[in-house]
């Protein structure tokens, strides 16, 4: 029989968050893995979908979102970033921000359209491209800084330029795109005519100043579909509550894809994200103020073990180059984090398209309880610094 699996996806393999969870539960792991809380979400949200699910909200929702999430996501928007989105136009629900990433790409990019991504990426990027038919073009953030080579951004756009994904607080390096970074991105968008599809699923997790969404910036907003989700915010990655917000010929495109993919999102879970949405200020400062004092424990740790750690502004990860402990490769590195130390981390090489990079530090989620930071911290203390 021909191998039944298609081309198109045949070189993506399972994904890395899967795999390395699947090794630290055979191993009997910390998962700092893969980044979801190992503690629960707010009951005042988990309250209400209980009770749409009570009140028989059991249909499928409208394909573009529940009508009251539509309007708690503009109203959002507005509260916190002063930019107006028409809630039944512009506000498109969908099954996490993944799905929205998924139906933007697919809803703009023909065949042979090229698609600006930085690496490492979140790897549904390069995969949702792929499957569009269209090129993936990349641009390499390096650590320590995280900062990329404006000459390599400017060569990457050209002609065949559809779009480009841009992820502020960046998953996996823990990077703020600078107000000058995000200029550089929109003065290119605007000079080739490209889409900006942002993925801001962390924009309530810096630790230095506030988000600025690219839509925010001048001309940018006619060209950008802003994605994000309840995932992070709300510590409930498992709900699948995502959105995309764009002016509406692009919103139309999301839609095209989206009636397709999904049709439509968990009508009792869309329920009690409107309760999420309406949460007031105090919620969000409680949150930052939380993942400060566990990003400021697990970095303090992983450098007095030896670690080299970079800095992180923004997301609840933590990237730490390894040298000192005698290995040069980052799948060898956490595949003995995960087997002999117990500790499970990503490995940020494949999250990059150029061979060798992203090869000398490893990725730690610290979204997890206290006591479970401290038992990974143990288990990192039998670490040896190698002289
Ligand atoms: C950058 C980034 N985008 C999107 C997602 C997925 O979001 P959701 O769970 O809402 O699909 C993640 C989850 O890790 C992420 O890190």
């Amino acid at each position: 029989m021909r191998p039944v699996l298609s081309r198109r996806l045949a070189g993506f393999g399972t994904t890395i968050f899967a795999e390395m969870t699947r090794l630290a539960q055979e191993h009997g792991a910390v998962n700092l893995a893969q980044g979801f809380p190992d503690f629960d979400g707010p009951d005042f949200v988990k309250d209400a979908a209980i009770a749409a699910i009570r009140a028989g909200h059991g249909q499928y929702a409208r394909t573009i979102g529940l009508r009251e999430l539509n309007a708690a996501i503009a109203s959002r928007y507005a509260r916190d970033y002063g930019l107006e989105f028409a809630p039944e136009t512009e506000i498109t629900v969908t099954s996490g921000a993944t799905e929205a990433i998924f139906d933007a790409i697919q809803g703009v990019c023909d065949v042979g359209d090229e698609v600006v991504l930085f690496e490492p990426y979140y790897d549904s990027y390069r995969a949702g491209v792929c499957m569009a038919g269209a090129v993936p073009r990349v641009v390499t953030l390096r650590p320590p800084g995280w900062s990329f080579d404006a000459g390599a951004l400017a060569a990457a756009f050209g002609p065949r330029t559809r779009a480009i994904v841009v992820n502020s607080p960046h998953n996996p390096t823990g990077k703020v795109f600078s107000q000058e970074e995000l200029l550089e991105i929109a003065r290119l968008c605007r000079e080739h005519d490209v889409v900006c599809i942002t993925d801001e699923v962390y924009e309530h997790l810096l630790y230095d100043g506030r988000h600025v969404p690219m839509a925010t910036l001048p001309g940018m907003r006619e060209r950008t579909i802003t994605i994000s989700s309840l995932a992070k915010t709300f510590s409930l990655t498992g709900w699948k509550i995502g959105w995309a917000a764009a002016p509406e010929p692009l919103s139309e495109a999301v839609r095209a894809a989206h009636q397709f993919v999904t049709f439509a999102v968990a009508t009792p879970l869309q329920h009690g994200a409107v309760a999420a949405l309406s949460a007031d200020g105090g919620y969000f400062d409680d949150l930052r103020k939380g993942y400060r004092a566990k990003r400021d424990y697990l970095a303090g740790e992983l450098s007095r073990l030896g670690f080299e750690v970079y800095p992180c502004a923004g997301t609840y990860f933590l990237c730490a180059g390894f040298s000192a402990f005698g290995f040069d490769d980052d799948v060898a590195f956490s595949r003995y984090l995960t087997e002999s130390i117990g500790v499970a981390a990503i490995p940020p090489s494949v999250f990059h398209d150029t061979r060798g990079e992203g090869r000398t530090y490893v990725r730690f989620a610290f979204c997890k309880k206290d006591e479970t930071l401290r038992e990974a911290v143990a288990r990192l203390e039998k670490l040896c610094v190698s002289r």
